[in-house]
Order: structure tokens, then C-alpha cells, then sequence
């Protein structure tokens, strides 16, 4: 069954033109695009987007990073989409991200980690609702 998951591609992919290399990734896989822009999250955004995390010593700084610059959102999909996304991604670290995977050829570091997406329908549904 045709499921949707939602990808962020973060401001130091976005800043370094990756963009297209990212998106081409899952097109390859068989991903259908269904909806995609670019904008800036303003703090309110960031912090609802992330609410998860925001009682994590790290979150200022997910904040802050998120809001720095230009992203690209999009809405993905194709059968088990939020699973096979999050193996495409990768490890959070990429230093433990696999190579072939976008955080394992892209990340340069735990923030600065290239990509997000949705790690379930309930994400799913809530990160879309802040974006879209
Ligand atoms: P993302 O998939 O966007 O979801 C939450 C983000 O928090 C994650 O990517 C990382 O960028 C960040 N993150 C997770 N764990 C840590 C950590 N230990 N230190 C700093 N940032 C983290």
C-alpha cells in the first residue's frame, strides 16, 4: 500500500547544492514526489517541529541550526515509505551512517546531518501539519 513519509533536506546540504543529488536518491528507489518547497523555519516552527526533543540538552542548538538557513520539504512516497527512508538516510551520526547511505556520503556531523525524515506515520502526520 502507498504510504507518504515527509524529507527535510537541512541547511548544510541545501548550502553546499546538494539538493537534486538528495532528491535523486529517491527517485531512483521508486519515490514519488507529491509536494515540495523551499523555505526558512522561523524558531516557532523549529520548536514545534522538534517538540520531541525539547528536553534534550542538544535541542538550542537543533534549533538554532534548523532555522540558519534555507531547506527543501518534501512530501514522499511509494510502499513502506517511512521504513525504506529511514535506511536510505542512514545513521543520525554520520559518522556511524553506512556509506551509500545520504547521511553516511553527506553528513558532517550529528547536526549537520544533511537530511530528516519522518520516523513514523504519527511524525508523519504532525511534521507535515508545520510544514505544508
Ligand atoms: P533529525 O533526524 O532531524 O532529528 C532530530 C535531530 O537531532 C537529529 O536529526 C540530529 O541532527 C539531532 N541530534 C540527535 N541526537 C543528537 C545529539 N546527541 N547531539 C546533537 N544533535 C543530535
Amino acid at each position: 500500500m502507498t504510504e507518504q513519509t515527509l524529507i527535510i533536506v537541512k541547511p548544510d546540504a541545501v548550502k553546499r547544492t546538494l539538493v537534486e543529488e538528495i532528491l535523486s536518491r529517491f527517485k531512483k528507489k521508486g519515490f514519488a514526489i507529491s509536494k515540495q518547497k523551499m523555505l526558512n523555519f522561523t524558531t516557532e516552527m523549529a520548536k514545534e517541529f522538534y517538540s520531541a526533543h525539547s528536553s534534550k540538552p542538544f535541542f538550542d542548538e537543533l534549533v538554532s541550526f534548523i532555522t540558519s538557513g534555507d531547506v527543501v520539504a518534501a512530501i514522499i512516497e511509494r510502499d513502506n515509505a517511512v521504513s525504506l527512508t529511514r535506511e536510505i538516510i542512514g545513521n543520525t551520526n554520520p559518522k556511524e551512517a553506512s556509506a551509500g547511505t545520504i547521511r553516511g556520503d553527506f553528513g558532517i556531523s550529528i547536526t549537520e546531518n544533511s537530511i530528516h525524515a519522518s520516523d513514523s506515520r504519527e511524525s508523519f502526520d504532525k511534521e507535515v501539519n508545520v510544514i505544508f
